[in-house]
């Protein structure tokens, strides 16, 4: 392992894994340990091939059964890209900033649809139907990152585009059982990627078994490590929940999830006739 690479895993988790005596670093892996979101852009559009061959590469990720429960949409209409910016922008006034924007959809219709044709009854219909996309588009979105950033370009998926999700679906056109998972902003980046730690790999690879028994130390010890390189420059919501003496990814994430986010998502989903059961 040589120096770089293991510098940026250790910046990363805080120490770096043994990684043998290997030398000869795949560009994918340090691309993946010293990557980070980009919510910066160049104002300049990027080739509309370079982003057609990012979406393919997407899609030639790993698919569930190879049922490509996934799809993506490139936004390059200006009304519907303002339309789009118009749910996504109060609270995060960046994303406007983005050239381009994608959306990740999870798609169970197009199985549906098979079944029709093939005239075999979809014996399926339950929480995994919408799990199994999901997790593919899931899958799709990362590869979309991954595939973006070692082209040399920035990314940042949008959770955000959930937030409104039957307006977003109606803007779309999106049919029955095909829903947003992630936007995608993309664009030439300002400025090399920040590398945020993560936690530490003790607490993440487990060895056969699950185990957390040291897990609020090592979140503590996260929290310590973590704001020694990348301090919050603003704590979540003083008003709500008072200024904390010290403040960590931890209690921030607490924070955050401590208010009600995208709860009426279930109810999208079953609106669009998905069965969670
Ligand atoms: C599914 C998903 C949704 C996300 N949604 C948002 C979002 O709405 N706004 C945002 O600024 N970042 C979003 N992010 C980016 C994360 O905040 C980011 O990945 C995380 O802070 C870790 O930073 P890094 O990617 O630079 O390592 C999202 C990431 C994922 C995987």
């Amino acid at each position: 392992m040589d120096q770089d690479f293991r510098e940026q895993l250790e910046r990363r988790f805080g120490t770096a894994p043994a990684g043998g005596d290997r030398t000869d670093i795949p560009d994918l892996w340090r691309g993946l340990a010293g990557r980070g979101s980009c919510r910066r852009f160049e104002a300049a559009p990027v080739d509309a091939g370079l982003i057609e061959t990012i979406c393919a590469l997407a899609l030639a990720s790993p698919s569930k059964s190879d049922l490509q429960q996934r799809d993506i949409v490139f936004i390059d209409e200006p009304a519907l890209r303002a339309s789009l910016d118009g749910l996504l922008t109060p609270g995060q006034p960046w994303i406007a900033g983005a050239p381009h924007l994608l959306v990740v959809l999870g798609n169970n219709r197009r199985q549906r649809q098979i079944h029709a044709m093939r005239g075999h009854p979809f014996a399926n219909d339950h929480l995994d139907a919408f799990f199994n996309a999901a997790v593919d588009a899931g899958i799709a979105l990362s590869a979309l990152v991954l595939a973006a950033e070692a082209a040399g370009l920035g990314a940042c998926p949008i959770s955000a585009i959930r937030n409104h999700a039957a307006e977003l679906s109606r803007l779309l056109d999106l049919p029955p059982h095909v829903f947003p998972v992630a936007g995608l902003a993309l664009g030439r980046p300002v400025r090399e990627p920040m590398i945020t730690p993560r936690l530490s790999l003790d607490l993440t690879v487990h060895r056969n078994r699950y185990d957390d028994a040291a897990q609020e130390d090592g979140i503590d010890a996260y929290d310590r490590r973590r704001d020694e390189i990348m301090p919050y420059r603003a704590q979540r919501d003083p008003a709500r929940f008072g200024v904390a003496e010290t403040y960590g990814w931890s209690e921030d994430k607490a924070r955050q999830y401590a208010v009600p986010e995208r709860d009426d998502f279930g109810d999208h989903v079953r609106a669009i006739g998905f069965r969670l059961d």
